[in-house]
């Protein structure tokens, strides 16, 4: 009896630890969607926080950018990227993007996990840590 309560108590509480960062995550998702950490040592660098462009500009159009930037390196030849702004960055997944997202699991992946996208891309390119 005893002995059976303290499993069922301890399995009780090893489930809601187990499952809190997710239950967590799901009220989070919610109310403002995934968490995404730019707390990388490259960003702490910049003087002046910000992307190749607008946040909000990358966060819809990322994709199309980053499959513009492989056309233009691979077909074309080229190395870098003038941003909007006059601002020159190397035209490179993994030397541009992933230098200040050297977080890739607490950036790319939470966002895509939350997405439920899953880019192929990591299979060729070296994307630091994996997120699961
Ligand atoms: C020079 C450093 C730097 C580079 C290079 C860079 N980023 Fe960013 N990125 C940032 C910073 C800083 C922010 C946050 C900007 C803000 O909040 O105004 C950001 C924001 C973003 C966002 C929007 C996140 C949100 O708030 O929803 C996406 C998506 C993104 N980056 C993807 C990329 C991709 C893809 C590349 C390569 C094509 C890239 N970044 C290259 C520094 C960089
Ligand atoms: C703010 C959320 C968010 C962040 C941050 C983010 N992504 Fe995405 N990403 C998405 C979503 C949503 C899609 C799917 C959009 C679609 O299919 O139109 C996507 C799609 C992609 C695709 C296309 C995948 C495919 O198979 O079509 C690539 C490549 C990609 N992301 C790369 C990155 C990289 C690299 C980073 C980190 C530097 C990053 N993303 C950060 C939300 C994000
Ligand atoms: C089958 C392997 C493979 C996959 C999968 C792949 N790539 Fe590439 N990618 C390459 C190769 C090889 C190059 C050429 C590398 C070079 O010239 O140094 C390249 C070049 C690039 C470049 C320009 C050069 C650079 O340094 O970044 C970009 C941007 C790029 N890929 C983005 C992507 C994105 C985004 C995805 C996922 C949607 C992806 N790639 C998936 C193999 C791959």
């Amino acid at each position: 009896m005893y002995k059976g309560g303290g499993i069922i108590v301890g399995l009780t509480v090893f489930c809601l630890v187990a499952t809190a960062p997710f239950l967590l995550n799901i009220g989070r998702a919610a109310e403002s969607g995934p968490t995404l950490s730019l707390d990388t040592p490259a960003i702490h660098l910049l003087s002046d926080p910000s992307c190749v462009e607008s946040a909000s500009y990358m966060r819809a159009e990322h994709m199309r950018l980053l499959a513009e930037w492989r056309d233009q390196a691979v077909r074309e030849g080229r190395s870098e990227y003038v941003n909007s702004a006059g601002a020159i960055f190397a035209l490179s997944l993994e030397e541009s993007c992933l230098q200040c997202h050297s977080n890739r699991a607490e950036f790319c992946d939470a966002c895509h996990n939350y997405a439920a996208v899953e880019p192929y891309c990591w299979e060729c390119h070296d994307g630091g840590a994996t997120g699961s």
